[in-house]
């Protein structure tokens, strides 16, 4: 790897400073954590699938009209970006109950919702992402009352389309993380899908046997995490031949 500017290193990705002005590159690395860094473990061949996982989905939303950071990718674990100022939320939209809202509200697991809901949490690791109501969003000034609006319908419109597109290949979208991005063209704020889209941020249960193809496997020691992506990238088409 060239020797370039390091930008920032997260849990599971590496941004680097991009070749044009205003870009970035980011790079996905085989770690997987959970509980807030509490679990860890390098997955091998883990960046590889999400590189492509990632850039299937934004590809995919760009072409439906909903603008997102990704500019290209670059090789295996790499893909160019737009910069964008990360509005420090994280957007998450569930259509089943699991996870931290089936604990908190003592929903069995697979629980249909009545209705996609949206939520935010703060992004903020050293809080654990606390839940927050759009009333603190605002009033903290995070994001405008127009942004949350906007991002909202647009959350919905991801939801739509990453839960047409996982039924097509017999998976379940059973709720998923997005975060959103601010890019300024030309002194116009514009929210975009920023981050990255993989099974790393989704839950996805197959439509049949209800196994879990994503970072619970991990989160919660049901077997092979590896195994798990490879199967959601295959079913989508975008299995690299060599992982
Ligand atoms: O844990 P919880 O039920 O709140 O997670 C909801 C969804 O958001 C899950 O798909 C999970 O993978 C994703 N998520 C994430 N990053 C976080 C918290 C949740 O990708 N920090």
């Amino acid at each position: 790897m060239a020797r370039r500017k390091l930008i920032y290193e997260g849990k599971a990705k590496i941004l680097y400073e991009g070749p044009e002005p205003g870009t970035y590159v980011q790079y996905f690395k085989d770690d997987a954590t959970a509980g807030n860094g509490a679990k860890k473990d390098v997955i091998e061949g883990k960046g590889v699938l999400n590189n492509r996982m990632s850039e299937f989905f934004m590809v995919g939303l760009g072409n439906i009209g909903i603008p997102t950071h990704f500019i290209r990718r670059l090789n295996m674990r790499e893909q160019l970006i737009r910069q964008v100022e990360i509005i420090p939320l994280e957007v998450i939209v569930r259509n089943f109950a699991a996870g931290s809202m089936a604990k908190r509200l003592g929903m069995e697991e697979g629980a249909t919702l009545p209705r996609p809901i949206v939520e935010f949490s703060y992004k903020d690791d050293k809080l654990g992402d606390p839940l927050v109501p759009e009333e603190y969003i605002i009033a903290f000034g995070w994001a405008s009352q127009q942004d949350m609006d906007d991002i909202v319908s647009m959350a919905l419109r991801v939801n739509d389309f990453l839960s047409g597109t996982m039924y097509g290949v017999g998976i379940k979208l059973v709720d998923f993380k997005i975060e959103i991005g601010r890019i300024w063209d030309n002194e116009f704020p514009r929210l975009v899908v920023a981050d990255e889209i993989s099974p790393d941020c989704c839950r996805l249960w197959d439509v049949e046997t209800g196994q879990k193809l994503d970072k619970d496997v991990f989160r919660q020691d049901l077997g092979s995490l590896s195994d798990a992506y490879t199967e959601v990238a295959r079913r989508l088409g975008v299995l690299p031949s060599n992982v």
